[in-house]
Formats: structure tokens, sequence, C-alpha cells
């Protein structure tokens, strides 16, 4: 049976700066989103990206001294370095100077005119260049911009108008008669009664008075407007207008735009009319969620008051910081954002609730029943129903709030089998237990069912904080995928006594507030030094670039990858030990450092022609030696 499909996007993000936590928030709800479809089994696309082009940014670039190419190709890196710290797994990143995503608007651009939906006239009206936005008189607020309150410039110049009012009407109806499209509900009724009804004016959409934007192909000197460019992004990153169509048929329309409720408007107006123009189905909804925001007002740049991720994720752990933000404030509202608040989340619901429900099970199994998951006897204990009803009712729970993007709601419910649980501890009190031996079939029951609720938590929380789930299951001894599954939470009682658990380090160790937080730290392992070797001894090693075109887990082999690497003009095949550090999936298309004269060995029968390098500080903790940048395969390391 065929999957079915989950297409969502974030906006695309200006690479006018740095990111702050407020950028970040939107994109770990989304991941989030992405993560837990894919859990559930959906073929999942997760599209986020840079909006490139505009006045803004070629203005930065301008101060800067640079073109806006390289200005915004540093800044696009560090964008793509905090997903990864921030543990965002897109399926496809866009970059509206992509050569293809240009070629693309430009077809669009020309279609709409060869049509008659663009045509040319004369814009004369107000600009506000940081939010790349049209303004007519009276929209202004006290003759500043209306959403960011900065100054306007007056512009007059040629330009392609599109008939965003020949579509009005449609765009009304199509809102009323589909209440899902714009949520949440507050937005719909503000894009209606300020928007749409008081009636739309045509929308000016391309500009002559600079030039870092993609071309109009046949009206030289003018450039495409930014947000015409800029939305086009969620269709040309599925190759729709090319031959290589397949994504756009797969996933288009997409099931949610998240965006901020700032750019609402040109995701609920502009966009849909665009694509009723080009006769495209539009996407089933918009989510405007809320802003995170200071004392002091929205953190921006300009205020001083931005908060650093990079910062945060150091002191704290990603997974602290993606619970906080999703937990602390209901999607779609805005939130004040503190580190005082992210500090007691931290120590009240991951060190306490969580973390100690995870220590003090494991250590009661291992005293009582020598570290082996106790067998579950239907002892038929009034104080059994409420724990096991809890957890059998939380995967639809949470799937109905997840459906809605109400992750706070959905964590809320995690939290509610994790607090009863530790109620549940209290009432049954398994250390008076332990004193009778007659009870000691009670006493597993009870072991079992916290184990067993641990693993529903575990599982249910992978989209929001992708590393404890593995940290809780190991300590549980639950090594096989099987047991790790969205599926394996259709009836309560799965996990398989007999198990040995694994007591581990402090999941979540307690922070405070102001205090450099105490990061989990294992004892430092000494690492004997080798004798000193010359240069000559050096030069026997041949270390070459490798790419990774394959990478496979070994059947039967816990811990072992099989790679296809590309070297050069050669294939290699090599097998590596770092099967529970990376997933396959996540290691295609990277470049590895090989030792390329190692004589041939072979491990669980496959041949391997060479060995990755990789850093190790501990067991737990390796990680792949890769290249800075990106270099072609076969290049000699020395
Ligand atoms: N480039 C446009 C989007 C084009 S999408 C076709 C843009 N970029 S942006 O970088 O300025 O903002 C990207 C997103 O970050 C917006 O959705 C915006 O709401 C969000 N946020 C920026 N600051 C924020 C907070 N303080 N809090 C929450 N979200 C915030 O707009």
């Amino acid at each position: 049976m065929e999957k079915k499909t989950y297409y969502i996007t974030t906006p695309i993000y200006y690479p006018s700066d740095k990111l702050h936590i407020g950028h970040s928030y939107c994109t770990v709800a989304a991941d989030t989103a992405a993560r837990f479809k894919r859990q559930l089994g959906y073929d999942v696309m997760f599209l986020t990206g840079t909006d490139e082009h505009g006045q803004k940014i070629q203005r930065i670039a301008e101060e800067n001294g640079q073109s806006p190419k390289e200005y915004v190709d540093g800044i696009v890196k560090g964008i793509k370095e905090l997903w990864r710290i921030l543990d965002i797994k897109n399926d496809r990143f866009i970059r509206t100077t992509d050569k293809d995503h240009v070629e693309i608007v430009q077809k669009i651009f020309k279609k709409l005119y060869d049509q008659g939906d663009i045509y040319k006239s004369e814009y004369e009206g107000w600009y506000c260049t940081p939010c790349e936005s049209f303004w007519t008189e009276r929209q202004l607020k006290d003759g500043k911009c209306p959403d960011c309150n900065r100054d306007v410039e007056r512009t007059k110049e040629q330009s392609y108008f599109f008939k965003l009012s020949k579509y009005a009407d449609r765009l009304i109806k199509h809102i009323e008669d589909n209440p899902d499209f714009i949520q949440p509900q507050s937005r719909q009724n503000e894009m209606l009664n300020n928007f749409l009804r008081p009636g739309l004016e045509d929308l000016c959409v391309s500009r002559t008075s600079f030039n870092w934007g993609i071309p109009v192909t046949f009206d030289e000197g003018h450039v495409i407007y930014v947000w015409v460019d800029a939305l086009s992004n969620y269709i040309t990153a599925l190759g729709y207008l090319t031959e290589e169509d397949g994504l756009f048929k797969k996933y288009w329309p997409a099931d949610v735009h998240l965006v901020g409720k700032e750019i609402v408007r040109f995701h609920t107006i502009i966009w849909p009319i665009m694509l009723m123009a080009l006769g495209l189905p539009l996407p089933k909804q918009v989510f405007g969620h809320g802003w995170l925001i200071l004392e002091g007002g929205k953190m921006s740049k300009s205020k001083g008051n931005v908060v650093d991720p990079v910062v945060l994720v150091n002191k704290y752990g990603v997974d602290s910081i993606r619970y906080f933000l999703l937990r602390e404030v209901p999607f779609g509202s805005d939130g004040l954002y503190s580190e005082e608040a992210l500090v007691n989340r931290i120590n009240a619901d991951l060190a306490n609730d969580l973390g100690n429900l995870v220590s003090r099970t494991v250590t009661m199994i291992e005293k009582y029943f020598d570290g082996l998951i106790p067998e579950h006897i239907d002892s038929k204990d009034p104080l059994d129903d409420d724990v096991l009803k809890i957890a059998t009712e939380l995967p639809f729970k949470m799937e109905e709030y997840m459906n809605k993007l109400q992750f706070s709601n959905a964590l809320v419910e995690v939290w509610k089998l994790v607090g009863r649980c530790n109620k549940y501890i209290d009432e049954t009190t398994p250390w008076i237990l332990s004193r009778d031996e007659s009870k000691k079939g009670r006493l597993g029951t009870v072991l079992y069912n916290l184990a067993e609720s641990l693993r529903y938590v575990a599982i249910l929380i992978e989209p929001f904080m992708p590393n404890t789930p593995e940290k809780i299951l190991s300590q549980l001894g639950i090594e096989k995928a099987e047991f790790k599954t969205w599926d394996s939470l259709k009836s309560f009682g799965t996990l398989p006594s007999g198990i040995r658990v694994k007591k581990g380090g402090i999941i979540f160790p307690r922070v405070e507030f102001g205090k450099e937080a105490k990061v989990e730290k294992k004892e430092e392992e000494k690492v004997e030094s080798k004798p000193e070797i010359t240069i000559e001894d050096f030069d026997k090693i041949e270390f070459r670039v490798a790419k990774v075109l394959e990478c496979e887990k070994v059947e039967g082999a816990k811990k072992l990858l099989k790679f296809k690497l590309e070297v050069g003009d050669e294939i290699r095949q090599v097998v590596s030990g770092i099967a529970e550090n990376y997933k396959p999936e996540d290691l295609i298309g990277k470049n590895m450092v090989l030792v390329a004269n190692l004589k041939p060995v072979k491990l669980r029968g496959i041949e391997s022609q060479g060995m990755i390098l990789a850093a190790s500080e501990n067991d737990d903790n390796v990680v792949v030696i890769t290249t800075l940048q990106d270099i072609k395969s076969g290049s000699v390391v020395n």
C-alpha cells in the first residue's frame, strides 16, 4: 500500500543576520510535526530554506563591502549549522539563489504575464524595506509601517502589477468554505476583515530601483518582487514546471505552511491568488504561530534583545531547549521568553518529573529483580487501572493534538503519564512490598507497569526531543527496534520481561538560574600516548576524502554500517562500526576521511576496503571526521 504523504514547510528565512531563538521556534515546531508524521509512517517532505533576494539584503551586503551573493553564502552556512545543532531533520533546503528556483520563478512570472494576470503600469506609494512590503497611504499607521512601526520610503517606479483584485471574491469564498485553511481562527478573521473584505488592490510585483533579485526575462531592468520569488519556493523546491516534477505531483498541495503571524497576510492572500492564477490547488492549511517576545517586545537585532539559540543549546542541551520552546507557549499565541522560565521547566519537568522517574524505576528493578524487567502478573489492583488507562489512551490523544499542531497540549498529556507514574510509586510503595516475599508478584507488576509506561513516554517524546528516548530506552535495556515504534504502542504490555536494565547517567541534571549548567559529563578516560613517529612513518598512510554514495545497516550486526564510497574515480566498499551513532540516511552525501591504503579485511563476511576516521570521546560519543567545506572526493588529506 502506498504511504500517505505529508508536506510541511517553514518560512524561508532572510539571511540578513544570524538567526535568533524566535526563528528557531518555527523550525523546531515544523521539525517536530514532521518527525511525528514519520513516526506514524507517513512519507514526509519537510522543506525549509533561505529567502536571499531583495533590497534589504542588497543594502546590508553593500554596507559590509561584499557582493550580495558573497554575503548570503556566509550567513546561509551559519543557518544550516544552526539547524544541525537543533537536530532539525529537513528533507530539503532551498535557497532562492538556486539556479532551478530562479528559472522556475521566471517561468511562473512569464506565464502569469502571458495569460494577462500581470500587466505593466507605474507604482507610486510606500515601501517598507525591512518587511519588503508595499503599503498604501491609508494602510500606514501614523506614517509608519503598520507591521514593524519603522519608517517607510516613498517609491515611484515603472512596475508590473499582479491582478489580485480579480481573484479576491474567489479567495474569500475559499476561506469561508474551508475553516481549516487559515489557523488559528483569529488570524482568519483578521485576514477577512482587515484585508480582503475592504477590497484588494493589485499588487506591484517588479522593481527597477535595485537589481538584487530574479530578472524579469522579457523586460530588462525589472527584478521580480521578492515575495513572489520567495512564496514560489514551496513549489519550485518540488520541481514545478520542470520535467522532473515527480515530487510536485507527489506532495502538492502542501499539508501545512507554518509561518509567523506577521507573514500570514502574504501566505493567505498573495500566495493563494498566485496558485489560483496558475490553476493549482491551494495548500490545505496556513498556520500562523505567535512570537516569542522578551520584556521590551519582539526580539530583534535593532532592539538588541536577541537570544542566541547556540548559546542556549551549549548551556542547557538541545532537547531541553526544544522541549521548552514547544511546551511553554501554546502554539499560535505570543509567549514571553525568559531564561528563568527555561530553567524552571528543565528542573521541574525534565530533571524532577521525568529524570527521577527513570532513575527510580531502573534502580528498583536492579535492586529487587537483579536488574531484569519483571513479569507482569495481572493483579487486578485498581491502582494499576489509572496508569494503564492513561498510557493506552496517550497515543490517540497525542495524534489528536499533533494534528491540530497543539504541541504544548500534546506534551501536557505525556507529562500526565509521567506524573501519574510518580504518584503510582508513592501509592504502591515498592520498598514496603519488597519486604514481603509473598508480595514479589505484585512488586514485579508495579515495576513492569512503570517500565512499560516509560517506554511509551520515550517513544512519544521522540519528535520533540530526539536524543532523550534512546537514553531512556537504553537504561531500560530495550535494544530491539520493534519495541521503539509507534506501532508497538498499540497494546500496553508489549515490553518483554527478562530484559536487563542498565543504569546510566542522570538524563537531565538540575540547573541553576544564573549559573553555568552542569552538562552531563562522564569520567574522562585517560588515553595512553603512543610513541613518537617520523614524517616518513606518517607518509605511509594514505588519507583520502571519500563521499558516501550509499549506506546501510549490516543485518545481524548491531554496530556495523556498510558504505559505498566514491574516492575520486574509484568506488570502495567499507564497513564501519558506527551504526549506534549514526543513521545511514544521515550520512549519504557526506564527506568522510578514509584510510585508503589499509589492507582489506572481512567484517561479518563483508569486505572492507579501508577505514573511515572517527573521533571518540568514549564508547557512546563517536563522531565521524568530515571536511569543513565540500571538496572533491579523492582529494588527499595530509
Ligand atoms: N523571508 C520571509 C519569509 C518568506 S516565506 C515565503 C521572512 N523571513 S524572516 O527571516 O524575517 O522570518 C522568518 C520567520 O521567523 C517568520 O515566520 C517570523 O514570524 C519568524 N520569527 C522571527 N522572529 C520571531 C520571534 N521572535 N518569534 C517567533 N517567530 C519569529 O519573513
